[in-house]
């Protein structure tokens, strides 16, 4: 490493004082709460506000992570479209325990999300599906998604041989592809503060009722 970076990682500071976060203000469900932060991160500028970190664990505990993108927050959870049979999917497989993370820096704010997934109904994924650039649902198609694959050229020739094929035509849904919903079980947020004393209130979800706590930071 470059002794400037090396400099840089071991000195550089950050001040967090632009908000606050206290039991008395959050709402009562965790998921109207997520909802208000979401919405000012968007109006904050961030583009990809919707973009979080989804870890899975496999089978033999090897846990991974990979960025995703939030596309609906009404089926009582976090739902989000992907390959079935990716890395991912084959660990969900396996094991429907998994830990999302929003981190929006603008407001110094992270959102730590654990629960089950569940599959949304192919009902839902193929309307999401329809909803799609051709070219994304192009893609899906092409893409044997985390297969090791011996060129990029393999890629494009799938791609531009399914143009052809499905010209003028609608292009169904691969069963490979659709949608997750994570319930979640526990939820905190994470709001930045002086000197290090950052806000953290947890939600739990207990007796079939969210119990709102707060953490040390
Ligand atoms: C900003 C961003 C958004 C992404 N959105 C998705 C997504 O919504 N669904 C998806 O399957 N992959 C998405 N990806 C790609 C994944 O991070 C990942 O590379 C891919 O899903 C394969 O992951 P896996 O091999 O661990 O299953 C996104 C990547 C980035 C950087």
């Amino acid at each position: 490493m470059k002794p400037e970076l090396n400099h840089k990682l071991k000195t550089i500071r950050h001040d967090y004082s632009i908000n606050q976060l206290s039991e008395d203000i959050v709402e009562k469900d965790p998921l109207k709460q997520f909802d208000s932060w979401l919405h000012e991160a968007f109006e904050k500028g961030d583009e990809m506000a919707n973009a979080f970190i989804l870890s899975t664990v496999n089978e033999f505990s090897i846990p991974s992570s990979r960025v995703v993108l939030l596309r609906d927050l009404s089926h009582g959870g976090f739902t989000f479209f992907t390959n079935y049979s990716s890395h991912k999917g084959q660990d969900m497989k396996k094991n429907k325990t998994v830990s999302i993370l929003f981190f929006w820096k603008e407001l110094q704010r992270q959102v730590r999300v654990e629960g089950l997934v569940q599959f949304l109904s192919e009902t839902e994924s193929s309307i999401y599906f329809q909803s799609r650039p051709r070219e994304s649902q192009l893609a899906a198609l092409a893409s044997k998604q985390s297969k090791i694959i011996s060129s990029r050229n393999v890629l494009e020739n799938e791609f531009l041989k399914l143009c052809d094929l499905y010209k003028d035509k609608n292009i169904p849904k691969p069963s490979h592809w659709g949608g997750y919903v994570l319930v979640p079980s526990k939820i905190e947020f994470w709001q930045g503060r002086e000197s290090r004393l950052h806000d953290r209130i947890q939600y739990t979800f207990e007796n079939n009722l969210w119990k709102i706590t707060r953490l040390a930071p």
